[in-house]
């Protein structure tokens, strides 16, 4: 029975090493090296391999990510369970971001750099964080833990989901019919949704006007869940007052692509969270033995609804 790694070679030593520790029955290899395939009853990976009918023994397929819109529809026999990443490492790391990119907003920091640029010493009028409404497009794992981190600073919070949910010192929204009202409240809008047919260009002029005016954004989903061109009229015609971006539709972003410039976004290349090996392979090692215990995975991806 083999656990095939395919990702890069640091991370590949971790988990190697935390494997022969807590799994020393469970044969590990890295891509590259030659297992036959039909051995290989666990693979980690970003994205399907080619041909991955030939792994007819495949039970578990590992995303190396949190996210699984990577993994196109098709591209993994549905007798196969596709779990996502689930690990303390990334959750902390989306938690800076993210309080990061909540406060920027708040504090005016992209007007201030351009002050710096400019040599402009002037204060800009502030509002309190309790006046300035915090909202989140999605109220999973990592929008939690994000918004767990902001409520000290005492933002008023509030979430939008597919399902119903209750949030201690939450305002939860859910389904299509109560966006609208969640945007009309929402001074700092959040993404975090995972990427679907349904989120696909969620973040559109439409959305916008429904935002109050000046409000900002933190997009930290995926790419193509906005309309860039969208973003960019919302900011010059000050609807929208500042967006801090960590995901792009193409990433990298091109060159002439004018949100590299444009003096009221921060932009970042995907970093805001990232895999941890360490933990990460901690979580995977309980994911197998769950498995082999006949217990449910963690991450486990619903196949319909897409995450
Ligand atoms: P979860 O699956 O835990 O949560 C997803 C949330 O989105 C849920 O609250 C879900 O609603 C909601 N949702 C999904 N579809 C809809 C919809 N159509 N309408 C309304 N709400 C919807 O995901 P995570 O919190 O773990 O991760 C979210 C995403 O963050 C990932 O999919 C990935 O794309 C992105 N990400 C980005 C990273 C980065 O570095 N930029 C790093 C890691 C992840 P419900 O509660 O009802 O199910
Ligand atoms: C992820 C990501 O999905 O880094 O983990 O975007």
């Amino acid at each position: 029975m083999v656990f095939l790694f395919n990702s890069d070679a640091e991370r590949g030593a971790v988990f190697r090493a935390a494997f022969a520790r807590e799994l020393p029955d469970l044969e590990f290899v890295e891509a590259g090296d030659a297992v036959p395939p039909e051995r290989v009853r666990y693979l980690l990976t970003w994205t399907a391999p080619e041909n991955i009918d030939r792994y007819r023994n495949l039970e578990v397929l590992f995303s190396i990510g949190a996210g699984v819109d990577q993994f196109r529809p098709g591209s993994v026999p549905e007798r196969v369970k596709l779990v996502r990443m689930v690990e303390e490492g990334i959750v902390r790391m989306m938690q800076e971001y993210v309080a990061l990119g909540v406060l920027s907003l708040h504090r005016d920091m992209a007007a201030y750099r351009e002050q710096q640029k400019a040599r402009v010493w002037r204060a800009r009028s502030i509002r309190q964080a309790n006046e300035r409404r915090v909202g989140f497009l999605g109220l999973g794992m990592l929008a939690q833990a994000a918004i767990e981190r902001l409520a000290p600073f005492q933002f008023p919070l509030a979430g939008w989901s597919r399902s119903a949910r209750n949030l201690p010192g939450v305002r939860c929204f859910h389904g299509t019919e109560q966006l609208r009202e969640f945007l009309a409240q929402t001074d700092i809008l959040v993404c975090l949704l995972p990427l679907t047919d349904e989120t696909r260009g969620i973040l559109d002029a439409r959305l916008f006007e429904q935002l109050p005016h000046g409000a900002g954004l933190v997009h930290v989903g995926r790419g193509p869940q906005l309309d860039q061109q969208a973003l960019v009229a919302a900011l010059d015609a000050g609807k929208l007052s500042g967006a801090v971006l960590d995901v792009t539709d193409p990433e990298p972003l091109p060159q002439s692509d004018p949100l590299w410039s444009h003096p009221k976004v921060m932009l970042t290349p995907h970093i805001a969270s990232v895999t941890q090996p360490h933990t990460a392979a901690r979580s995977v090692i309980e994911n197998i033995r769950r498995h082999r215990a006949g217990q449910e995975l963690i991450g486990l991806v619903d196949r319909t609804r897409g995450y």
